[in-house]
């Protein structure tokens, strides 16, 4: 076995996690492969074991029996729940955040008290346990105003509220149990205006590595119209972060985040996902999450130069400041097909085809996000199924790949927006 090899298993099933598993098996350091649950992408780079996510024990026995050296969660969901934790205390290097450092996601209350404490620029906000009290503050407040659930509701908890009518009744909806436990508590923030970005970086518990930058587009619709989603596509880098806003970002929002877990003893350990508003003052933080983003996780892997094992690996051992990485000067951009409904009711089990000949191009890459094998045939098998990821010397350039591959691919069932990217192409059009 060569020096330093791992036997690694990746936890997941969206396109995110076929980006990651494309990535960590491109490395010379990676030994055994597995995956679980997996979906028929992953398949082609990782071994995958259809066992429950949720069933912490049967991975850590599985850990034992695969001679696991390495860890790697892609979702929020167990991360929240405390699989790092678990998998920490049998013995197995983990790479994301523990429950506690997970709360970053997992509580947006937590987040908001974190900023208010170490003076990290977001919108002003009161966080409540009941429907009166935080109704009294939207309406002193007044709208648009924005209403989220505490706790991890699938991208569903937040409402924008244009008018108070919507504000009061979204905190009702959330008290009556529209989002479950993560209802339970509210909190009311104040609605920032100015243009959405993401930025990634990797933490060790000490140290950071700024990664790079997206955008993605929530809504289903083209044009932005229509209910969220957990987003129909993405492209990085993101034309609005300039050097300069980046420098304030890590600055002023990454790094007092950083200190300020480590301070409260829960150091934060994977990969932070800062949403951002860039206001006229500069930009301010929206959410966290503690994982990649899903699409985003699907461009940036695709600008990425360096060993995606090896960065993880330095991440886990707390060897962070050894690492840099390298992007490619070319963007990339991710147009999701989802199935006819979504993020409605949808169907399973149509037949997807054509998918080899779409993915010819050396520069575009198809993600499996929701696909399953029955019989010989590759059918849908949830609300986003594929991500299809091309790059180009401009957005303009990477959209057209994208698209030219949908047209290839065929799926009845399936559709996806037009216009991913618009945002950003319009900025190059203006730049000449
Ligand atoms: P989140 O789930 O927190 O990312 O929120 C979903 C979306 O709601 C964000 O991507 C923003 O478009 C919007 N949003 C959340 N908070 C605010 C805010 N304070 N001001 C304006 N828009 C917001
Ligand atoms: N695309 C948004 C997310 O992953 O949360």
């Amino acid at each position: 076995m060569l020096d330093g090899v791992m036997n690694v298993l990746l936890i997941g099933s969206g396109g995110r996690e076929h980006a990651l598993a494309w990535k960590i098996s491109a490395s010379p350091l990676i030994g055994a492969f597995y995956c679980v649950p997996g979906n028929p992408g992953i398949a082609e780079h990782a071994t995958c074991i259809d066992m429950d996510i949720d069933d912490h024990e049967a991975i850590i026995d599985l850990c034992r029996e695969k001679n696991i050296t390495l860890i790697v969660v892609g979702p929020e969901a167990p991360l929240v729940a405390g699989l790092s934790d678990k998998l920490e205390l049998a013995g197995f290097p983990v790479f994301g955040p523990s429950a506690a450092a997970a709360q970053l996601e997992g509580s947006k209350g937590f987040t908001k008290d974190l900023c208010d404490r170490f003076g990290i620029p977001t919108g002003a906000y009161m966080r409540f346990n009941n429907a009166p009290k935080a109704k009294a503050y939207a309406r002193q407040m007044g709208a648009p105003i924005v209403i989220k659930a505490d706790g991890l509701a699938a991208g569903k908890g937040v409402t924008v509220a244009q008018s108070l009518e919507e504000a009061l009744a979204a905190i009702d909806d959330c008290f009556e149990g529209a989002f479950g436990e993560a209802g339970a508590e509210v909190v009311v923030e104040e609605f920032l205006v100015g243009e959405e970005a993401s930025f990634f970086c990797i933490c060790d518990g000490t140290q950071v590595l700024p990664l790079t930058t997206a955008q993605d587009h929530k809504a289903v619709g083209d044009g932005d119209t229509g209910p969220n989603t957990g987003g129909m596509g993405a492209y990085s880098p993101a034309p609005i972060m300039t050097d300069a806003l980046v420098q304030r970002t890590m600055d002023e929002i990454i790094k007092p985040t950083l200190t300020g877990m480590e301070q409260m003893g829960t150091p934060f350990r994977g990969v932070l996902y800062a949403g951002l508003m860039i206001t006229e003052t500069g930009p301010q933080l929206i959410e966290y999450n503690v994982r990649f983003g899903d699409p985003e996780c699907q461009a940036l892997m695709m600008r990425l130069k360096d060993d995606l094992l090896m960065i993880i690996k330095a991440a886990v051992d707390g060897q962070l400041w050894t690492m840099s990485t390298r992007w490619t000067d070319q963007s990339a951009l991710c147009v999701v097909m989802a199935a006819n409904g979504y993020p409605g009711a949808y169907r399973k089990g149509t037949s997807i085809g054509n998918l080899d000949q779409a993915s010819a191009d050396k520069d575009t890459e198809i993600f499996h996000a929701g696909t399953a094998r029955s019989g010989g045939d590759l059918v849908a098998n949830g609300g986003r199924v594929l991500g299809i990821t091309a790059l180009g010397d401009t957005v303009r350039q990477a959209q057209q790949s994208a698209y030219r591959a949908v047209d290839l691919i065929e799926w009845e069932d399936g559709f996806c927006r037009w216009d991913i990217g618009w945002r950003a192409i319009a900025r190059e059009s203006q730049d000449g």
